[in-house]
Parts: structure tokens; sequence; C-alpha cells
């Protein structure tokens, strides 16, 4: 019998105990042993769950049994996640997270205390909830010269959008849709302000790159500035707007960014649409790969942790664990980034945005005038706007 502790009693640790319970059969075949919820640690009582008497408020119950193969953090946030890893791990444990603050933050260092330790650190679910796709990036795809992972990585704000180009509603609207339906928090901001993306694509970038971006120097933008008009001139050119996480591995180093991207109907990221997540990775020799599926929930994050949980029970310990390292080493400096920009002006005409920056296709010219220019640097396009000093209404890159 495999004894695993649970951190934190919320949506995901009470999918996984009950994943686990429910699905024991299948479980027990494919990891090779029954496994045993023997703790859950949470600050809260919960007499009414079929697993009150394993409800315990000390972690230091959990570190010194000798019996606890596992441990299973699923609390969020970086502290006393932390501390609580570390503790894990140096006391000889396998650690599962789902929490990708945890990971984009501490990721390096929990990874070579496991290696130190001879035991695993694991964290599929932290990005892409019951998606399958660290894994294969790190099992199946790294052989080849990966050029870019970039993805749909928060539900959220891909719902929101999606209600923005389905219904024509606008920001503030669609924000409330998500809150009523459970999809936003009440408190938004991490979402709509791409800081869960930021993470997420911290993590991503650090299995194809080696390494790990700190989230600050992410240049990481959110959707709070889309609006209706946007929506629309984007629907004329054929376009849908996506919040993308982006890794770019080129020839002068690697563009590492969240933003509000502008990308063609065909493209197979502009089909995701609701909460779902999607994940595309690009390589020499094998093309484009993508993993779709659910970002969030409870049973979808449940499935990824305990997919991790039975790799680890039939790897025996021996983890393929990725090696990172915190490093900017190679990181592009954001305004050397080069693309075509979509970008809507106040209190100018076309003969002046002609003038600035040269041939632009007009998408549409009123009270505002709308066009996409050619491919430029990031740096360039913020040098051009403050030579023309109109006012900004928006401005969003294209793939
Ligand atoms: N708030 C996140 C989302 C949950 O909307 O995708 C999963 O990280």
């Amino acid at each position: 019998m495999t004894n695993v502790a649970i951190l934190g009693f919320g949506v995901v640790g009470g999918g996984v105990a009950r994943l686990i319970t429910e699905n024991m059969k299948e479980v027990t075949r494919l990891g090779g042993d029954g496994i045993n919820i023997k703790y859950i640690l949470d600050l809260r009582d919960f007499p009414n769950s079929p697993f009150a008497d394993r409800v315990v408020h000390d972690f230091d119950i959990i570190a010194s049994d000798p019996e606890i193969d596992t441990v299973i953090e699923v609390m969020g946030g970086s502290h006393p996640a932390y501390e609580y890893t570390v503790k894990a791990l140096r006391a000889g444990k396998n650690v599962i997270t789902s929490n990708k603050e945890v990971v984009a933050n501490f990721g390096d260092e929990f990874m070579a205390i496991a290696e130190e330790m001879g035991v695993c650190y694991r964290f599929e679910a932290s990005v892409g909830g019951g998606i399958p796709v660290l894994s294969p990036i790190i099992n199946c795809v790294g052989q080849n010269k990966i050029t870019e992972v970039r993805g749909i990585l928060n539900g959220t704000t891909n719902y929101i959008l999606t209600k923005m180009f389905s219904f024509g509603d606008g920001f503030e609207e669609s924000l409330r849709d998500a809150q009523e339906r459970g999809y936003a928090e009440r408190n938004p901001d991490a979402d709509i302000l791409g800081t869960d993306a930021c993470r997420k694509i911290a993590i991503l970038g650090a299995l194809v790159t080696g390494k790990l971006v700190p989230t600050e120097n992410i240049h990481t933008e959110g959707i709070t500035g889309i609006r209706k008009q946007d929506v629309e001139a984007s629907a004329r050119v054929g376009l849908k707007i996506k919040l993308l996480g982006r890794c770019i591995i080129g020839e002068s180093g690697v563009f590492i960014m969240v933003a509000p991207f502008m990308l063609p109907d065909s493209t197979p990221l502009s089909t995701v649409s609701g909460v779902y997540n999607a994940v595309e990775v690009v390589g020499e020799p094998i093309g484009n790969v993508m993993f779709y599926g659910q970002g969030a929930g409870a049973g979808a994050t449940a499935s990824a942790v305990v997919g991790d949980l039975m790799q680890i029970m039939r790897s025996g310990r021996n983890c393929a664990q990725p090696i990172m390292v915190k490093s900017l080493d190679g990181v592009c400096d954001f305004d050397d980034f080069k693309a075509q920009q979509y970008i809507a002006l106040g209190g100018v005409g076309a003969e002046q945005v002609r003038e600035v920056f040269g041939n632009v296709q007009i998408i549409s010219e009123g009270e505002e005038i709308a066009f996409i220019t050619q491919a430029m640097r990031e740096g360039d396009v913020k040098k051009k706007l403050g030579a023309l000093g109109a006012e900004l209404k928006s401005r969003i890159r294209l793939i």
C-alpha cells in the first residue's frame, strides 16, 4: 500500500481524494499498488466528510511519518507551500503539485533538492489542468529542435474573449458572466492581468529551454484593454484575439511573453473556445503538435495530479527529473521582439499614419483609425507612436 498525504482540502484536494477513492480499481492496476490517503492537511475540520478522520492541522505529523511516500500539495499560493515542499523533499518524500505559483517561483530549487534526495518532484497539473502536456514535452518531444511553445493557458480569459467574439459583449459584461458561472474568482486580477498565464509560460519555457525565467522578467499583458471595437476590427479581417503565453526560441535567443494576439481564424489555437486551454509545440522535425482540453476544475486537475502519482509508483522513484535553472542568460529584450501590430488611434488620419508607419493596412477610419503595420520591432513601434503623438486606443500584436 502506498501512503500519501494531501495538503489542502479545497476544490482540487477534494477532487484528488474522490478520484483515488472512486477509481481505486484503475489506479491500483496502473500504479501496481493500492493507495491509502493517510492524512489530509487543512486549517479546517470536515466533520461530515468521509475523510474526516484523516484531517490533521500540523504538517510535521506528515513530514515525520516514515510511512508517507508522497505528499500532494494542492493548497495554492507560495507560502507555506514552499516551506512544506522543501521539508517534504528533505524528508525523502516525493512531492506532486498543481500549484503553478510555487513551481514558477521555486521549481528550480525543488528539482535540485529532489535530485539530491533521490525523490520525485512532479507538477503536471500546474499547466493546462487535466491536459497531459508537461510529461509529453519532457518525454516525447525533447529530441526535436523546439522553436516555440505557445498556448491558451488561462480558461477564464479565453471564456471572456470567446463571449466578446460570439455575442459582441464588452469586457466588463463578459467578466461578470464568467464570475457568475464560477470561472473567474471574485478577485479576477491573476486571470485578467495575465499573471496566471505568465506563471504557466514560465514553466513551459523552462521545460524547453532549461531556463526558468523569473516571472517579473516576462513581458505580461492581460486582456483588460480589449474593446468591442478591437473585436469588430479583428473579425473584419478574419482574425481572432486570444491571450497567449509564448516562448520563442530563435537564433538570437529566447523571447518569452504573455499578451493578447490576433491570429487567423484558420489556425488551430484560434478555434479553442470557452474555458478550454491548448498548448502548441513547434519543432523540427516534428512540426506542430497541439494538446487540448480542460485547463481547470476539480476532476481535470485531479486527473493530472493522480497521473503524476501513477508515474512515481511505476517508476520506483526513478523519475526523469527535468533540469532547470533560474536564468536570464540568452533571454532577449522584449523591445527587440518583431511582429505585425494592430493599432487603433484617435486624432490622426491615414496620411499621418502612413507618414510614420509606412505601408499599413487600414481596417477602418472614422472617429478613430485602425490599421495593421508591417512586422516591426517593439522598440520602433513605441518610438513611432511617440513621434505621432496621437491618442492610443489599442495595440495588439499579430501572429
Ligand atoms: N484561473 C485559472 C484559469 C485556473 O482560469 O485557467 C487554472 O489555473
